[in-house]
C-alpha cells in the first residue's frame, strides 16, 4: 500500500531546500521500490523545523525536521515510512507543543492539505461558509460578520461588518471587493501562508463578501515579492472557476462573482488602502485624502470593500459556524483569533494563531523559546515598521487592540520582531525614520520632508551634538508629523522613533528619567 509523505511547498520551506528534499525522497523511494505518494502541502508554520517532512501513519501524521536532502537515505534506513525513530523525529505533528497550544481557526487547514486540491479542501470543511451564505440575504450575511466582532487584520482594526454594511447600503454600482495582499509589514507572513497554503479559503471569503455587499468582481492586490503565492493563486482561481465556485451562476445559485489578481511593484505605501486603489487603477501609488471613504468611492470611484487577506480568510469560518462561535474567542472588543508571526532574533520563529489576550511574554518565551542568540530579549517591535519598540516591562500586556494600545503598543497585523540586548536602539530609531524617507509617497510635506530632517536630527543626537536641544527638536518634529501627515505612514513613524528614545534613552547618550517623572 502506498505511503503518503508530505513535503511543504510553502516558500519558507522551499527557501531552505524543500524542493530538493521532495526530489530526494522520490528518488530514494524509486531506488528502494517503496510505494510513496508525495503531497506538497502548505507549511505548519514552525519555520525552524522546515523543511518539515510528515508521514501519514496509522497513529497519525509523524513529523521529521528540519530535513535536508542528505538526510533522506538515513530516514529510509530508519523506517520513517512507518514512523520509525530517527535523530530528526519530532513525534506526532499535532502533539508538538508549539502547534498543540495554538487555537487554529483560520489556519486550521494550513499545512494539512495540498493547497490546490479541491477535493481535500471540501473534505476539510471548505465551501461550507459559501453554501451557508447562498441561503442568506445579503443583510443577514453582513449581520453575521458584525456579530462575530471581526476587525480588520491589516492594521487599523476597523470592524469588518460595519464596513460591509456601508458598502451594502451604498447606491452606486458596480461594487468591488479589493483584497489587500501587499503584506508590507516587517516580520509578517500570515497573508502569504494563507495564499500559498489555503488559497480557496481566501477565494471563498471574497465570494461571501461579494454576495454580502452586492459586488460581482474582486481584486487581489499581491505584493510583487510573493511569486509562489502568485502561481498558487492563479492556479486556484482557475480551478475554482472551472469547478463552478467562481464566475457566473455559482453552484447554480444564479449569483456571479469572479476574482482577478494584480501584482504590485514593491512599495510599502501601496499597502495603504487608497494608494493600493490608485495602484490597482494603474496609477502611481499615492495616498488619496479621506473622505470619501473607499467604502463609498473606492476602486474606479465605486463602493469598495477593502479588506486584508486574513480578514477575508476569517469569514468562511464565521459563516459556517456562526458569528457567535468566532466571538467566543478573544476578550474585550478584540474578538476571535489572530495569527501572530514571530520573527527577528527568536529561536522558534513562525506562525502562532491564538485568541486575543495572549501576552507578548507567552509568545516570546512559551512559543518563541527566547532569542535565537540565547541572549536576553531587550526590545520587541509589534505591528510593523510603524509600531512602537517595547521594552521588557511591557511584555506582560495582553495582546488585545485596546489594552495593548493603552500600554503604548500596536497590534496591527500581528508581526512580532525580536531584538536581543546587542541592539542599538538609536540605530533602530534612525532606521524607522529612514524607512519613512524611502517609502513616503511624497504627497504631504510633514512626511516627505519631515522624515529627511528627522534622520538628520537623530544623527546629531547620536553624534552627541547639543543632545538635549536636538531631542526637543525631534519631539517637535514628531508632533508635526503626527498632526500634519495625510496618512499613517508619516503620522505613525514618530511612534517607533519616540518609543526608542523613551524606553532606551541610554542608547542616545541620554540619562534615564527618574521613576515617577515622564
Ligand atoms: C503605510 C501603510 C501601509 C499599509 N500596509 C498594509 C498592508 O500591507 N496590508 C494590509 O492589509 N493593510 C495595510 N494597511 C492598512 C490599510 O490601509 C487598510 O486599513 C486595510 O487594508 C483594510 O483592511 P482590513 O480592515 O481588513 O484591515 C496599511 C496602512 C498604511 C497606513
Ligand atoms: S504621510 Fe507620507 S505616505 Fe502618507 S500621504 Fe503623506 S507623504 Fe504620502
Amino acid at each position: 500500500m502506498s505511503v503518503t509523505v508530505f513535503v511543504p511547498r510553502d516558500s519558507a520551506a522551499i527557501s531552505v531546500g524543500a524542493d530538493d528534499v521532495a526530489k530526494a525522497i522520490a528518488a530514494a523511494a524509486k531506488a528502494r521500490g517503496a510505494d510513496v505518494r508525495i503531497v506538497r502541502n502548505g507549511s505548519r508554520g514552525m519555520f525552524w523545523l522546515e523543511p518539515l517532512v510528515e508521514v501519514a501513519t496509522p497513529a497519525g501524521r509523524t513529523a521529521y525536521g528540519p530535513v535536508a536532502a542528505a538526510d533522506v537515505a538515513g530516514l529510509f534506513d530508519a523506517g520513517f515510512l512507518t514512523g520509525g525513530t530517527h535523530r530528526l523525529s519530532l513525534g506526532l505533528t499535532e502533539k508538538i507543543p508549539y502547534f498543540a497550544k495554538q487555537e487554529r481557526l483560520t489556519f486550521a487547514r494550513i499545512g494539512v492539505t495540498d493547497p490546490l486540491s479541491l477535493s481535500e479542501y471540501e473534505a476539510l470543511g471548505g465551501w461550507r461558509g459559501l453554501r451557508a451564505a447562498l441561503t442568506m440575504q445579503p443583510a443577514a450575511i453582513v449581520e453575521e460578520v458584525v456579530k462575530s466582532g471581526l476587525r480588520g487584520r491589516g492594521g487599523a482594526a476597523f470592524p469588518a461588518g460595519i464596513k460591509w454594511r456601508t458598502v451594502l447600503g451604498a447606491k452606486a454600482t458596480p461594487k468591488y471587493i479589493a483584497c489587500n495582499a501587499d503584506e508590507g509589514d516587517s516580520g509578517t507572513f500570515s497573508d502569504r501562508m494563507v495564499m500559498e497554503g489555503d488559497p480557496y479559503m481566501l477565494i471563498e471569503g471574497m465570494t461571501i463578501a461579494g454576495f454580502a455587499v452586492g459586488a460581482e468582481e474582486g481584486y487581489i492586490y499581491l505584493r510583487s515579492e510573493y511569486p509562489y503565492a502568485e502561481r498558487i493563486l492563479l492556479d486556484a482561481i482557475a480551478a475554482a472557476r472551472a469547478a463552478g465556485f467562481l464566475g457566473r451562476d455559482i453552484l447554480g445559485s444564479g449569483r456571479t462573482f469572479d476574482v482577478h489578481l494584480r501584482r504590485g511593484a514593491g512599495a510599502y505605501i501601496c499597502g495603504e488602502e487608497t494608494a493600493m486603489l490608485e495602484s490597482l487603477e494603474g496609477k502611481r501609488g499615492m495616498v488619496r485624502p479621506k473622505p470619501p471613504l473607499p467604502a463609498l468611492e473606492g476602486l474606479w470611484g465605486k463602493p469598495t470593500v477593502v479588506n486584508n487577506v486574513i480578514t477575508l480568510a476569517s469569514v468562511p469560518f464565521i459563516l459556517e459556524k456562526g458569528g457567535q462561535a468566532y466571538a467566543d474567542y478573544g476578550r474585550g472588543r478584540s474578538r476571535g483569533t489572530l495569527p501572530f508571526q514571530l520573527a527577528g532574533n527568536v529561536k522558534h520563529g513562525g506562525l502562532v494563531e491564538k485568541a486575543f489576550g495572549v501576552t507578548l511574554r507567552e509568545l516570546l518565551y512559551d512559543f518563541g523559546g527566547g532569542s535565537a542568540t540565547g541572549r536576553p530579549i531587550r526590545a520587541v517591535q509589534v505591528g510593523g515598521p510603524l509600531g512602537p519598540y517595547l521594552p521588557e516591562s511591557k511584555f506582560d500586556t495582553p495582546l488585545d487592540y485596546e489594552e495593548f494600545a493603552a500600554a503604548g503598543g500596536m497590534v496591527g497585523h500581528g508581526g512580532v520582531v525580536v531584538f536581543d540586548d546587542t541592539v542599538d536602539m538609536s540605530h533602530m530609531a534612525r532606521y524607522a525614520m529612514e524607512f519613512c524617507v524611502v517609502e513616503s509617497c511624497g504627497k504631504c510635506t510633514p512626511c516627505r520632508i519631515g522624515s529627511v530632517r528627522g534622520v538628520e536630527v537623530i544623527d546629531r543626537i547620536r553624534a552627541g551634538t547639543r543632545r538635549d536641544a536636538h531631542v526637543e527638536l525631534l519631539r517637535d518634529l514628531c508632533d508635526t508629523m503626527k498632526d500634519g501627515s495625510l496618512c499613517a505612514m508619516g503620522g505613525m513613524t514618530p511612534y517607533p522613533v519616540l518609543s526608542a528614545v523613551e524606553h532606551f534613552p541610554e542608547d542616545f547618550g541620554l540619562a534615564r528619567a527618574k521613576p515617577g517623572r515622564t
